[in-house]
Parts: structure tokens; sequence; C-alpha cells
């Protein structure tokens, strides 16, 4: 009770602030405006974000999952990744078990029997995600679970080797354990290789079987256990996301209810969690779970956006976009309430006590402290059916009932308009849903055209979280178009209070949907053009708007400006010329006190089609520069170009 008065008083100070702003000529602008979304679609995560080396470490790959949308398209199983190796006159046997396994959220495992070890061994070796980056000296961390099925003692070898099959790193073992045991070592290669592969040779004559076979560069952003790939974490920190939306996407809701994203089979030790392929059709092994995706918010200061699915399944689901399939399934009745309860654990996981029993959970992985949950989407793009409104409902009400200061977030269809929007829109409406999520993947023209679509939605109304947006296209006009549109975010940051651009990551060779924020192979992170857009207004983000303060000698919905500022006080323009005409735009101070004589700016200007690829991938980058201001100015507008101005640690008149 308490707490919902102090939410209560919260958005009434709000509504005052923003009463008060106004009437001095500025408009608050949401606190978390620019975040990122995050989908583990086109190995964002396996074989991306998450620095696992080794690929189907723990043989659950099935002809169910496969490399669908990749260019080299193929069925995986079991042995994906893995190749059986005799070197020397080693032989044996090889077989893929289901009877004894580790634990029954795992249950395949291999059994190796080398009859004779030969020179060299018998084992397995794993090519990784197209190969595995090794650089000279640096720690690489193995682990496997074990079981020796002989009577004897068994000797084991690891090895990192390049493509030519020399050796780069070497650590020997032995294991005598009846019993699943974890075996644990690490490998300081003498050399680096772009393309190695991991082998594991048993040197002496006997059985065994082999589950969870584990490589992990011991430099995993912020050095995390279980971590993530440095660089492509550090190019996402770098764009310095107010939230992190996380799962997804459609991989939330899933392909079907069996496939349905269930947060619960993602936490816990890495061999017990439940794997399954995503809707994207790949395998997920989920090691990148909701307890890594929490520490990393908690790494990069953002604040965590878990979604869950609003008890139903992707209306796309059972078959490819285009041809259909069974359409939107929806969980049980009799079965909500358990679904209703796992959505509960969820918040008990991230704000719970650690006694209480998820915040125990939570505790247990290394994470007393409570990950200060403040938002939860339900729902992803949902066809507005009444099996949709109906379950919704009742984990909407659920969560108000049990966790009133759980801002939720609801969902109004995949399109900017159409009966999905405004079927969801009236239902918001009905239940007072706080905020809600629009999706639209438009043409950069749309997004020229459209800056003025939030400047009259009714703000006593849901407010607006663009969860997935984009221009179709990484050209340097798609990123000008975007910009455009980001200063009329800023312009409705009342109403509109959360946005990312969708999706964020792909591998390069593995692309499941195009155009995303970053693209990156095994030894690059390309951030696009679009990338610096968001950076730039993410690290230069207001807490006020205020208007009257650019004006351009020339008129054009591709010539457009920002003016925000900062709790710092400091003032920030940001002018976007999409057009091929050079302007001059006008800037007035007058209603700010005492302004410096000097800014500091960046600007991106480029050719229209131009855009960061693996052969050119500074081809557009951010130019800082120094530029004298005064009270009144003008600033010289490039055709094609995007500036920051900013003025620093001014006091306000307004
Ligand atoms: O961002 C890619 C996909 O686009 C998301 O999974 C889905 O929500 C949307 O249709």
């Amino acid at each position: 009770m308490v707490k919902k008065y102090v939410s209560l008083l919260v958005l009434a100070l709000f509504s005052f602030i923003m009463l008060h702003a106004q009437s001095l000529g500025s408009k608050p602008i949401s606190p978390d405006l620019f975040g990122i979304f995050f989908e583990d679609i086109s190995y964002a995560a396996d074989g991306g974000l998450y620095a696992e080396l080794i690929q189907n470490r723990s043989f659950e790959y099935n002809p169910g999952d496969k490399d669908a949308w990749a260019q080299n398209r193929r069925s995986w199983d079991a042995f994906t990744s893995w190749e059986y190796t005799t070197k020397g006159y080693g032989y044996g046997s090889i077989s893929l078990e289901t009877t004894s396994p580790l634990n029954n959220n795992n249950p395949h495992y291999l059994i190796i029997n080398v009859e004779e070890p030969g020179g060299d061994g018998v084992g397995i070796t794993n090519y990784g995600f197209d190969g595995i980056v090794i650089r000279k000296g640096e720690q690489y961390n193995f682990s496997a679970f074990i079981q020796n099925l002989s009577g004897n003692a068994l000797s084991f070898e690891i090895k990192l080797l390049n493509k030519k099959g020399d050796t780069l790193a070497l650590q020997s073992f032995s294991t005598n354990s009846n019993n699943w045991k974890k075996y644990s070592a690490s490998l300081t290669p003498s050399a680096g290789d772009d393309s190695c592969s991991f082998a594991i040779l048993c040197k002496t004559k006997g059985k065994f079987a082999i589950d969870m076979i584990s490589l992990f560069p011991q430099s995993t952003f912020k050095n995390e256990p279980n971590g993530l790939r440095a660089d492509i974490a550090q190019t996402i920190a770098d764009l310095h996301p107010k939230f992190i939306r996380f799962p997804g996407g459609c991989l939330v809701h899933g392909d079907g209810l069996g496939n349905m994203y269930r947060w619960k089979n993602t936490i816990g030790p890495v061999e017990e969690r439940v794997e399954q392929k995503n809707i994207w059709s790949y395998h997920q092994t989920v090691g990148l779970g909701f307890y890594e995706y929490f520490r990393f918010c908690e790494d990069i200061g953002a604040k965590p956006l878990p979604i869950v699915a609003a008890g139903v399944s992707c209306q796309n689901s059972g078959g490819t976009w285009r041809i259909g399939g069974t359409g939107q399934k929806a969980i049980p009745l009799k079965e909500m309430q358990q679904y209703i309860q796992d959505v509960l654990d969820l918040i008990e996981y991230a704000n719970g006590p650690a006694t209480s029993a998820w915040g125990a959970k939570r505790a247990a992985a290394g994470h007393p402290a409570p990950f200060n949950l403040q938002y939860i989407g339900v729902g992803n793009e949902d066809k507005q059916t009444d099996d949709f409104r109906q379950r919704f409902q009742l984990i909407y009400d659920a969560v108000k009932a049990r966790y009133p200061e759980i801002t939720v977030v609801g969902t109004v269809g995949p399109f900017y308009t159409g009966e999905d929007f405004d079927l969801g829109w009236q239902f918001a409406n009905k239940l007072n849903v706080p905020i809600v999520d629009e999706h639209y993947y438009e043409k950069p023209n749309w997004f020229l055209s459209n800056q003025h679509r939030y400047d009259n939605y009714d703000r006593k109304k849901s407010k607006v979280y663009v969860g997935e947006y984009a221009s179709q296209g990484n050209t340097f006009f798609n990123a000008l178009a975007e910009a455009a549109y980001m200063t009329s975010l800023e312009r409705n940051g009342d109403v509109v209070i959360m946005a990312s651009y969708a999706p964020l990551l792909a591998n390069k060779n593995h692309t499941s949907w195009n155009p995303d924020l970053i693209y990156f192979n095994n030894t690059m992170v390309v951030p696009t053009v679009n990338y610096y857009v968001q950076q730039l207004f993410s690290a230069n983000a207001g807490d006020h708007y205020h208007s009257n303060t650019v004006s351009f000698n020339s008129q054009d919905s591709a010539l457009v400006a920002s003016c925000v500022t900062d709790t710092n006080g400091d003032i920030i323009f940001k002018i976007v010329n999409a057009g091929s005409s050079a302007c001059k735009a006008s800037i007035n101070l007058k209603s700010f006190k005492s302004v410096s004589k000097e800014a500091d700016g960046v600007i991106l200007r480029g050719k229209p089609d131009e855009q960061n690829t693996f052969q050119d991938p500074g081809a557009v980058t951010p130019k800082n520069f120094k530029m004298n201001v005064s009270n009144s100015f003008t600033y010289d507008v490039a055709a094609y170009s995007f500036t920051v101005i900013r003025i620093k640690k001014q006091s306000q008149a307004r």
C-alpha cells in the first residue's frame, strides 16, 4: 500500500514538474529515453555476445535446429561442430547416449571407448563458431564433465590447434571418478590464430562419458565468469543505453507454446539450463540467460527491461513468416496460474531480498543485492485476440496487485498502424496500461515524413515505448532519417519515454535479419553509421527539451534540430540535414544565462549511400571539433550531416 502511494506521489510530482516546466517554455524528457533492444537473432548470443568458444558444448543440437537463415543452410545434430579424432594409430568408438546424463535438462552426452590410444590419443575436436580465435599469451579456461567408466585412471590432453594442426597450447590432467565430475584447466597459447580448433584426447586405454565441454577466454567483459565477448560488450556499453530490453522480440513469445522463452530455464548452473531452438531456428544454449542479462545491465549502468510472453505464442508460429502456420496459441487457462507465478517470481528474482525463495537463487548465483527492476514488458507484437487480452489482463492484474511499484509495458502489434495497433491501443486505454510498445520498420522517407507522429498524442493516456524501429538500411541516409526522427522523440520525450533501435547485433555470416545496428564476425566488430547516431543521442541525452531555439534559412522535413539541457545544465543542440543542400542554422541562446564562448561539437558527415563495412569500418564515423558560440550565432549545416553541439554547464533562465 505504502509503495503504491509512493508511486502515485512520484507520478504527481512528475506532472507538476511538467506543467511548471512547460510554463517556462521547456518540457521534461524521460530519463530513460534511449536504450537498446537485445534479441538472440543472427547469432547475437551464442557465437556472438556470449563468449563461449565451443559450439554445441553439451551435444544438445538436434535435427530440429538449423542455421536456417544463414548463407550456408544446414540441419544440425549432436555432432555439429565436433569431429571424432583418432590421430596416429589410435582407434576406438564413439556414441551419443542419454541413459545416464549429467542431469535431466541436459540429456545428451558422449561415450568414448579408447581401444588403442596410439601416439596422440583418441577423442574429439571442436571447431567453434566458424573457427576459434586465439590470441597469444591470453588465458583460456577449459572445463568439462567427465565420468570415468574404466577401472583405471585415464589421462587426457587438451589442445588448441591452429589451422595447420600445430599445437598452440597444451595441458594434461587425469580422471579417476566413476561419477560425473567437473574438470578444469587453463591454456595459454604460444601463438595466436584466427581459426583454431580445440581437441580433448584420451591418452589411456579405457572408456569415459563426457559432456558440457567449455572454453572461455579469461578476459571477458569486466572479467565476469560465464561472461561476454569483451569487444562486442564494450561496443554496446559505448552506446550508453539507459535500458536494455531482453531477450527479444519474437524470441520471447516463441514458435508455438513449447518454444516460448521461459526465464526460469535460463538461470542457475549452465549445465542445468534448458536449451532449445529459438524462433530464428537455431539452437540457443541460454548460457547467456536472465542472470547474465541482469548483470550486463548493471555492469553498463542500464535499467533492465525484461519482456515475458503474454501467455500466447507468436502469431507466425509453425511456418515461415510468409506462408503462415499454426498461428497464435494460448496457454490453457488452467495453466495460467503457474505462468503468472513465473512472472511474479521473476520480479522476486530481480528485486526480492536474498532471503526470499527467488532472491535466494540470485544470491546463490553471486548477487545478493537486488537488481532494482523497475519495468517489465508483457507480450511482443501479439495479435490482439480474446486469448491474448484475457491472458494479458490476468498477468497485468497480478503484477499490479503484488508489485504496484513495477511499471508494466503492454504491446500494440507489429506495425505503426492497422488493426492490432488500434485494438492494442483501445485495450491499453481500457486497462490504463502505463506504457505501450510500438514497433515499426519503415523506409527512411517514412521517418522523415512522420516526425510529428507524437506531437498530438494524448499525454493523459499510456506513455509510449518505441521498442523496435529501423529505417530498413545501413546507409548514411538511413541513419540521417533516424536521427531526424530521434529529434522528434526528444521533442516528445514527455510521452515517448523509451525507444530502442532493433535489432542490435548480427553475426555477419549468420544474419537472420537485416539491417542491424552492430555487425561482427569472430575478429571484428563493425558499428554501423546508424550506431553512431544512436550513440550520439544517448551520450548527449537531456532532461528538458527547449523549443524555438533553432531556425533554418530554408524549410525542409530533411532539415531538423532539437535543443535539450541535461542534468549538468549543458545546452545540447542536435542538427540534422538529410538533404543535399547546405544551409544555415540560426541558434538563439538568449533565454539561457551566461553563455560560454566555446562549444564542443561532433559531426557525422558522408555521402548518402555510404556505409560502414568490414572492408571499410570507418567510412562514416563521428569527428570532434570546437567552435565559438555567442548569445546568437549561426552554424553552417553541411549537406548530409548530423551535428551535436554541446555548450557546457550553463545555468538556465527559462
Ligand atoms: O527485430 C526483429 C524482429 O522484428 C523481432 O523479433 C520482432 O519483434 C519484430 O517483428
